[in-house]
C-alpha cells in the first residue's frame, strides 16, 4: 500500500514531562503525585522513578536537534503543572515558564510546531493533599493554571491540549489504583472523571473568553475499540458496554453534551450514585473544541463473562502479534475507529496524538538499533491513517509515541516505546531503525507535496 497524506499533514512525536524531564527537584519545581507515588513501596517496578528519566530538562537542545534531524513538524510535549505552579496555585515559578519558553522557541527555530498538553498526570502534590481530583476545587485550580500557561506561552504556541487520557487519570488513578494517586474505589473514579472533564471545559472556556488567545484547543482521549468476540447478542451487548465504559463515557460529554444514558444506568447500578454532577456542568464540559486528539494503541475482542467483577465483560486472548505490553497489534481497528468517530460525532478534525509500541529491542550494535517490529507497527498504523483520510476523515497530524525510550509509569524503564533508543547508563540517544524509516516517510511526503511515499 502506498501512503498518501495531505500537503499540510503534520508528522510528529509525543512525550510527557514526568516521563522524560528528570530534574524533579530543580529550578523551583514542586512535588507531583508521581514523585510521591514512585516512593511508595510496590507501586512501580523495581522501585524506579522519574528523578532523572531521560534528563531532557538539561538535554532538551540535543533532543530538539534530534527532532530536526528526523524532519519532524510537530512536537507534542506536556507542561509539568508543578514546574509552573509548585503548590498548584498562586504565584508562577519563573524558571518553569522559562524552560517551556526556551523549548517552544527552540521548536519554532527548527520549524517544528509546539503542541503542549496541560495535564499529563503530574498533579501538584499540594493539590492532592486537598483531595486531588475528588475535590471539585481542583477543576477551578486547573483552569487558573491553564490561564498561567496561555499567558506564558500564548505568543509561541497556537495549538493546545487540555488533558491527556482522563480515562487513565480516573480509572487507573482512582479505580484500579495502578497509577498515582493509587486509590481503589470505583465510585471515586467516576467523581474524578467528572472533575477532570469539568476542568477541561473550564480551561477551554478560559481559552476562548479570558484574553482571546489565538489558536486551537482540544483534548487527547485514549480510545479502545471493542469488538464482540462471537456474533451472539450477549457479546454484542458486552462490546457495547465496554465501548461505553472506555470510549463513550468521555466522548459523549465532550462532543455531545451528556453522559451516555445507558452507561449512567449501568454505572449507578454497579457502583452507586454518580456524585458531584451539578447543573451546568455538562454545558461546560461540552464547550466546543477545535480538534480531537486520539491516542490509539490496540483494540479488544470481548465477550460476556458473568464472573468478571467490574462490568461482566472480559477480553479474549489476543490471536495475533502482541507488543511487550501484551497489547495486540490491530491497525485496522484504527481505521474503523476514525470512521466511527466521524459517523457518530460528526466532522471534528482529528490529530492522532499518540500511537506506538513497546518491544524489547536488542541493545545497540555499532551504534545501530534494529527494531523491525516497531517499524512495522508504525507503518501499518500510518497506512490506516492514510486510508481513513482517503475515505474522508479529516486527520490533521500524527504523533508517534514516543520520541525517546522513557519512564513508562508503573512499568518503570522496562518498556521501551521510543523511536530513539536511550542508554540509561550514559543517557546517550541512538535513533532506531524505525526513526530512520519515519524520517524517510516524512521527507518523501514533503518533497512530493503529499504525493505519497
Ligand atoms: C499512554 C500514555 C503515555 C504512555 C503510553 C504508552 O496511555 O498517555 O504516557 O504511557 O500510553
Amino acid at each position: 500500500m502506498t501512503m498518501q497524506f495531505p500537503e499540510n499533514f503534520r508528522f510528529g512525536v509525543a512525550s510527557s514531562a514526568y516521563q522524560i524531564e528528570g530534574a524533579t527537584g530543580e529550578a523551583g519545581r514542586g512535588e507531583s503525585i508521581w514523585d510521591r507515588f514512585c516512593r511508595e513501596p510496590g507501586r512501580v517496578e523495581r522501585g524506579e522513578n522519574g528523578d532523572v528519566a531521560c534528563d531532557h530538562y538539561h538535554r532538551y537542545v540535543e533532543d530538539l536537534d534530534l527532532m530536526a534531524l528526523l524532519g519532524l513538524k510537530l512536537y507534542r510535549f506536556s507542561i509539568a503543572w508543578p514546574r509552573l505552579l509548585p503548590d498548584g496555585k498562586g504565584k508562577p515559578n519563573q524558571a518553569g515558564i522559562d524552560f517551556y519558553r526556551r523549548l517552544s522557541e527552540g521548536l519554532l527555530e527548527r520549524d517544528i510546531a509546539p503542541l503542549p498538553t496541560l495535564y499529563h498526570w503530574d498533579l501538584p502534590q499540594a493539590l492532592q493533599d486537598e483531595g486531588g481530583w475528588l475535590n471539585r476545587d481542583t477543576a477551578a485550580r486547573f483552569a487558573e493554571y491553564a490561564v498561567v500557561a496561555y499567558e506564558a506561552l500564548g505568543d509561541l504556541v497556537d495549538t493546545w491540549l487540555t488533558h491527556n487520557e482522563p480515562w487513565v487519570v480516573a480509572y487507573e488513578g482512582y479505580g484500579w489504583g495502578s497509577k498515582a494517586p493509587g486509590e481503589r474505589n470505583w465510585r471515586s473514579a467516576f467523581i474524578a472523571a467528572h472533575h477532570v472533564l469539568l476542568s477541561h471545559g473550564l480551561a477551554v472556556r478560559a481559552f476562548r473568553e479570558e484574553r482571546g488567545w489565538k489558536g486551537e484547543i482540544g483534548i487527547a482521549l485514549n480510545l479502545m475499540p471493542a469488538y464482540p468476540l462471537n456474533g451472539t447478542a450477549d457479546d454484542f451487548a458486552a462490546a457495547h458496554l465496554a465501548d461505553g465504559f472506555h470510549n463513550r463515557w468521555f466522548l459523549d460529554p465532550v462532543l455531545r453534551g451528556g453522559y451516555p444514558v445507558d452507561m449512567v444506568a449501568e454505572i449507578t447500578h454497579r457502583f452507586g450514585p454518580l456524585d458531584g454532577i451539578r447543573p451546568g456542568d455538562l454545558e461546560t464540559i461540552a464547550e466546543p473544541i477545535d480538534f480531537l486528539g486520539v491516542n490509539y494503541y490496540s483494540s479488544d475482542r470481548v465477550y460476556a463473562d458473568p464472573d468478571e467483577p467490574l462490568l461482566g465483560v472480559s477480553a479474549a486472548k489476543p490471536s495475533g502479534e502482541t507488543t511487550s505490553m501484551g497489547w495486540e497489534v490491530t491497525p485496522r481497528a484504527l481505521y474503523d475507529l476514525l470512521l466511527r468517530l466521524r459517523r457518530d460525532y460528526g466532522e471534528i478534525p482529528v490529530v492522532i496524538t499518540e500511537n506506538g509500541a513497546a518491544f524489547d529491542d536488542d541493545p545497540p550494535v555499532n551504534g545501530y538499533v534494529d527494531d523491525p517490529r516497531r517499524l512495522a507497527y508504525l507503518r501499518s498504523h500510518l497506512e490506516e491513517v492514510a486510508h481513513a483520510i482517503a475515505d474522508g476523515v479529516d486527520v490533521r497530524g500524527y504523533c508517534a509515541w514516543s520520541l525517546l525510550d522513557n519512564f513508562e509509569w508503573e512499568r518503570g524503564y522496562s518498556k521501551r516505546f521510543g523511536i530513539v533508543y536511550v542508554d540509561y547508563e550514559t543517557l546517550r540517544r541512538i535513533p532506531k531503525a524505525s526513526a530512520l524509516w519515519y524520517r524517510e516517510l516524512i521527507a518523501a511526503n514533503s518533497n512530493s507535496n503529499g504525493k505519497g511515499a
